[in-house]
């Protein structure tokens, strides 16, 4: 009979045996080690252990699910108000769906006792409570069609799309910004700083980034007068799994009255050149698809749709 309980302390090498045996797709870190649980999860300031769902079968660990919340309104604390099913993982097993089915409904239960109002499933950029770098790439982006068994365990549970969130990607090899006159311009009128390990903006910022390796660009343009920024992360341990050198762009915003101006583009095109000029071979960046204006900005500068992921709500 399948078991099902909250994860305790002696869990992590077994829950790593579970992800490595799932069918978890290629934007699933593999191999998946204790190690790298802890500092993506287990380590979080918030990790609370009612969360994360443990099934076992005849003593083996057969799956787990790991419920969580976002931050609240000025990123100083936990909002227990929407919850979310990050991950639900499964080893193949001949009762496998059900024991999806199981996993889900107890996340459920645990995200409405601590207050949840709106059940969703997926990560995203704004619920990015664990699992960044180890599941999704650039960011979290829902779940993922790579990963289809998942997704179709949100889907039998009534979950409808709430998002679809585009990964994009660009090779960087060789990448040349582009020169013309209103580069040119912009060139002539900005100057652009590299800051590597920025100051955290918020405690949710420092709490889902801590040990990875940030690096912002700001664009300034007369007096100083910050005009935009573009953060990217160093897309570890993903990137050395998958043997490239990868740099994950978090956010890219340009202040609301100097947008349309060519600056996004000028931002982003001179930051990959430096980030190519070091090395990186891979830019990947996530985006919502309903969001055109960064959609064309991404597609201007040379990124193509490599995945897509799912975002679910349950009505
Ligand atoms: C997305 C954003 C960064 C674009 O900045 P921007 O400085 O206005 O962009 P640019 O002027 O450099 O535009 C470059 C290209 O992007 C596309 N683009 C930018 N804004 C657009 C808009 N409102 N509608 C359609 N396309 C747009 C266009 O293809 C444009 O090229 P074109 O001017 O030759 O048509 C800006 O709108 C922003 O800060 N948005 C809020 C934050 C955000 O959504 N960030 C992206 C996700 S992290």
């Amino acid at each position: 009979m399948i078991e099902f309980r909250c994860f305790r302390n002696d869990d992590p090498p077994r829950l790593a045996d579970a992800w490595r045996s799932a069918d978890l797709g290629p934007s699933a870190m593999q191999p998946m080690t204790s190690a790298l649980l802890e500092a993506g999860v287990f380590s979080k300031p918030y990790f609370d252990r009612e969360g994360l769902i443990v099934a076992i079968d005849d003593g083996r660990v057969v799956g787990f699910a790991h419920a969580a919340f976002g931050p609240n309104a000025d990123h100083s604390a936990i909002d227990t108000t929407v919850g979310t099913t990050l991950l639900v993982v499964v080893v193949p097993h001949a009762e496998h769906e059900r024991i999806g089915a199981d996993l889900l409904d107890r996340c459920e239960t645990y995200l409405q006792r601590r207050g949840a109002a709106t059940l969703l499933g997926g990560g995203s950029t704004e619920m990015r409570s664990f699992y960044l770098g180890l599941y999704g790439g650039a960011d979290l982006p829902g779940v993922l069609d790579s990963s289809p068994t998942m997704q179709s365990v949100f889907r039998r549970a009534g979950y409808a799309e709430a998002e679809r969130i585009g990964v994009l990607r660009r090779p960087l090899t060789g990448f040349r910004p582009p020169v013309n006159r209103l580069q040119l311009a912009i060139r002539r009128a900005t100057t652009l700083r590299v800051i590597d390990e920025p100051a955290r903006r918020s405690w949710w910022e420092a709490a889902t980034t801590t040990g990875i390796a940030l690096r912002r660009y700001e664009l300034r343009g007369t007096g100083e007068s910050l005009l935009g920024t573009a953060s990217f992360w160093d897309m570890q341990p993903l990137a050395t799994a998958w043997g490239v050198s990868a740099t994950g762009l978090m956010h890219v915003g340009i202040e609301g009255e100097r947008r349309r101006q060519g600056l996004a583009h000028y931002l982003v095109a001179e930051a990959l050149h430096d980030l190519a000029q070091e090395g990186v071979t891979l830019a990947e960046t996530h985006v919502s698809e309903t969001n055109s204006p960064a959609m064309q900005l991404f597609t201007k500068i040379g990124f193509e749709i490599a995945d897509r992921g799912t975002l679910f709500r349950k009505s």
